[in-house]
Order: structure tokens, then C-alpha cells, then sequence
């Protein structure tokens, strides 16, 4: 496993100074749907191509407010870990900005790292350390005082408390877990990131977990969890984003996307494909695809007019056939299979 600790200490790394001066549409529009909420992470034109010539990430642009639940959702080497390496500082970016409560973390890299913990996706403990000192410590690099009271605090939340004199080495591998997200939240961060929180890990920890990030959101902290189990990401989050190939291919609400869950979807394949939708099927929300084989018709579930009839008269109308129907309930995880499972475009030189 290729070493990836580096300390970012480099300065001036974003060509410019400003942040978010030029913002794709779809960041105003995050912007203005999460309201007056201030911004706790700020994420603008983020790339990453690793030394390989390998592009991990391409310009993501995200805003992550105050005490959201925020689940990143996508596929194995998406570039989901790429991502919170380089907001916490352990990887460099090769283009773009990130500022952690206002504070950017090339130019004021101490500052915006004191209000991160993070929970890696691969553990690792000094093993023969104990729980507690091991907490104590990690506190102690963020140069926060030692508070013995806080550490128990954090330490019973977990469960841990009847294991702090134990060496971590003697430890199940669901305890190192708890032992990572005590360490992880010993210096009181302001942004919590889990990546991969409950891969692998018993049903009583998930559930645990789970809790834990509750707790955590009421008393104000920012959860940012990386995750390929939609379950996840449907039981937790207050939104939800999906990278693919290093691109943030959505960002939604997820009040949102249960909205979209009660979308159904009607397919006909066409007798003689369509170059385009006839005029007198404007007003239909229609969409052509299989290069004009099929017409979709996507239509909510709750309402009372559903407007089928209506599409299938105007489609003899205007001498459109189909040899045959489907419809189809579309679900988080179609949604999403359906953005990752896109072909490769444009695969960059
Ligand atoms: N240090 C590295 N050097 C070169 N390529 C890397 C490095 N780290 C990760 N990658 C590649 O970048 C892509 C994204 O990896 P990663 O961010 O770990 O994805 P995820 O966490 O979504 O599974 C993968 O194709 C991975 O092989
Ligand atoms: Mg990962």
C-alpha cells in the first residue's frame, strides 16, 4: 500500500486568489437551496491527477453548511478517498481551492485542520498504545489542553470506556473502529469525515454508528460520510452526492430524492426510431433515448391524473408506434446505478 501521509504546507497552491468567484450553475443553485446557512466547507474547481498521470478528481465544486449530514455516495475508485485526503491536508490537490470554516487549507493549513476529524478508511492505531493515552495524544496534536473529562465523555459514547487501559493491539477489529472515532473526535472538530464507516463491520456497530452521528449532529458537528451502501446513505443523510470517475455527477436534497422515489417511468419501444419528439408532445416531460428507439415518460405515482391515456392518443395522433411497454419504479439505488453506470466519456488524453 503506497504511502500517502504528506503534510500540505505549501502556500498559494489555487492559481487565484478568490473563492467561488466563478461558480458552475449547479453550485449557485446548492448555494441558494441551502438558504442562509453559512458554509462550514467550501469545495471550488477541485482536481486531482496523481503522480501515475492518473485524474482521480475533476473540478468538483461543493458546499457542505453547518451541521449537515452529508453522504458521498459512489463506486469503488471513484475518487471518494482522493477527495478527504485532500481536505485534510494528507494529499495535495493539482487545481482548486477548499476552505474549512473560512479557512484555506493550503495557506492556513494548522488552522482548518484543527476543525476536521477524521476517520480513515484504513485503520491505523499505535498498537501498544492504550485506548485512552492514545486518545490523549491525538488530542494533544491538535494542541487542545488535556481534558480528562472530555476524553472519558468520548470514550463512553463509544463503549470504550471498560477498554481504556487496553492495548490497542488486543483489541476486535469492530473496537479499533470506536478506538478510530474517539481519536478522530478528541479534539472537538467542528467536520467530521467517516470514510467507509461501516464497511465490513458488524450489524451491531453499524447500528451503533449510526447513533453516534445523530448524537454528534445534535450537538453541531458536520458529518461528511463516504459510503457505497445506499441504505446508508438513505437512513442518514441530509443529502446526498454521487461521484463517478471523479466527477460529482449529482447533489440533492435527500427529501428530494424520495420525491424523485415516487416517480415511475413508462418506456416504449418505438416501431421506427425518433430524431426528435414531435411538436404536439411538447408539453409531455418525455425524453428519447437509445438513439430514438425508446420514448420514456416520467410521471408521479401520487397523482390522480397520470396523463397515460392522454400520451397514448396523441402518440397515434401523430403516427408515432410502439411495439411495446414497460414501466418501471424508480428507486435511489436505479438513480444511481444509473449515473455510475454511464459509458466512459470523453477519457481525457
Ligand atoms: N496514490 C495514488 N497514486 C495513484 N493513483 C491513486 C492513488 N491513490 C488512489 N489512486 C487512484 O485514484 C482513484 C480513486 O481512488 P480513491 O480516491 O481511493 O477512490 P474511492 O475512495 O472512491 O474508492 C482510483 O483509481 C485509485 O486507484
Ligand atoms: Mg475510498
Amino acid at each position: 500500500m503506497a504511502p500517502r501521509l504528506r503534510q500540505a504546507t505549501a502556500a498559494g497552491r489555487s492559481p487565484s486568489g478568490a473563492v467561488n468567484s466563478n461558480l458552475p450553475l449547479a453550485s449557485v443553485t446548492q448555494i441558494i437551496m441551502l438558504g442562509a446557512m453559512p458554509a462550514i466547507l467550501s469545495i471550488s474547481n477541485l482536481s486531482k491527477t496523481y503522480a501515475t498521470g492518473f485524474t482521480a478528481l475533476k473540478s468538483v465544486d461543493l458546499e457542505i453548511s453547518k451541521g449537515e449530514i452529508f453522504a458521498l455516495l459512489g463506486p469503488n475508485g471513484a475518487g471518494k478517498t482522493t477527495l478527504i485526503s485532500i481536505i485534510c491536508g494528507l494529499t495535495y490537490p493539482t487545481t482548486g481551492t477548499v476552505t474549512v470554516d473560512g479557512f484555506d487549507i493550503a495557506r492556513d493549513y494548522r488552522a482548518a485542520r484543527k476543525q476536521i476529524g477524521l476517520v480513515p478508511q484504513e485503520l491505523k492505531a499505535d498498537a501498544f498504545e492504550t485506548v485512552r493515552a492514545t486518545v490523549n495524544l491525538s488530542r494533544g496534536l491538535f494542541g487542545k489542553p488535556r481534558d480528562d473529562a472530555r476524553v472519558e465523555k468520548v470514550l463512553r459514547d463509544l463503549s470504550l470506556w471498560d477498554k481504556r487501559d487496553s492495548k490497542i493491539v488486543t483489541l476486535s477489529g469492530g473496537m479499533k473502529r470506536r478506538v478510530m472515532i474517539a481519536k478522530a473526535l478528541a479534539h472537538d472538530p467542528a467536520v467530521l469525515f467517516l470514510d467507509e464507516p461501516t464497511a465490513g463491520v458488524d450489524v451491531e456497530l453499524r447500528r451503533d454508528m449510526w447513533a453516534l452521528v445523530r448524537q454528534l449532529r445534535e450537538q453541531g458537528v458536520t458529518i461528511i460520510l463516504t459510503t457505497h451502501y445506499i441504505e446508508e446513505a438513505e437512513e442518514m443523510a441530509d443529502r446526498v452526492g454521487v461521484i463517478n470517475r471523479g466527477e460529482l455527477v449529482l447533489v440533492e436534497g435527500k427529501a428530494e430524492l424520495m420525491r424523485k422515489l415516487g416517480k415511475k417511468q413508462l418506456t416504449l419501444q418505438l416501431q421506427t426510431p425518433l430524431n426528435a419528439l414531435p411538436e404536439s408532445l411538447a408539453a409531455f416531460p418525455l425524453e428519447l433515448i437509445k438513439s430514438g428507439a425508446e420514448l420514456v415518460y416520467t410521471y408521479d405515482v401520487k397523482q390522480e391524473h397520470v396523463g397515460i391515456a392522454d400520451l397514448i392518443r396523441r402518440l397515434g395522433e401523430a403516427g408515432v408506434e410502439f411495439k411495446d411497454l414497460q414501466t418501471h419504479q424508480s428507486s435511489l439505488e436505479d438513480i444511481f446505478i444509473n449515473l455510475v453506470n454511464e459509458p466512459a466519456q470523453e477519457i481525457s488524453a
